[in-house]
């Protein structure tokens, strides 16, 4: 998967807030503690440190959502996060995406704080984030 393929699907997934540039993607997978999993199709971006990883970002094209590759690409993830030392995992949601907060639920995420107005959007108020977290240590 390319930067370009990177910054393309999540253009293409993110409608309502601003996307991500190659150079972004660049920018961020030049930090070694971050990572990318998945494909064009569907990927994820974590930062793993210590016994603690977050999910920086994911993102389904839409020509490939409701398939399971998003929730395929968790596992993947989790797995690599704790093959490297994570006990614990931590994102953060827009209150108002709820297709995504559905995903985490299904992932076994709970809710553990709110950060308030932290989301910008491009038409219309900012946007709560909640923070969720699960445990990666479950057998
Ligand atoms: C959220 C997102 C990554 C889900 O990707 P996906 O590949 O379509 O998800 P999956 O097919 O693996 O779905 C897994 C589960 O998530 C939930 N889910 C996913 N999309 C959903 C939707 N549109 N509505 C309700 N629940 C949804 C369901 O529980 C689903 O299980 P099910 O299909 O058995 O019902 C995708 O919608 C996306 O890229 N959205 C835009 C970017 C984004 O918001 N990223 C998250 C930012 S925090």
């Amino acid at each position: 998967m390319t930067l370009q393929e990177m910054a393309q699907t999540h253009a293409a997934a993110f409608t309502r807030s601003r996307p991500w540039t190659a150079e972004e993607f660049s920018d961020l997978l030049n930090n070694p503690f971050t990572q990318a999993i998945g494909d064009a199709r569907c990927f994820a971006l974590i930062k793993v440190i210590a016994d603690e990883a977050e999910l920086l970002t994911i993102a389904t094209h839409p020509d490939h959502q409701r398939q399971g590759l998003a929730r395929e690409c968790m596992t993947a993830w989790h797995l690599a996060a704790q093959s490297q030392g994570a006990t614990r995992a931590f994102l953060d949601v827009a209150a108002d995406n709820h297709p995504a907060i559905a995903l985490y639920q299904a992932c076994h995420y709970s809710a553990c704080g709110r950060r308030k107005a932290y989301y910008r959007r491009k038409n219309g108020p900012n946007v709560d984030a909640i923070v969720m977290e699960c445990a990666l240590d479950r057998p």
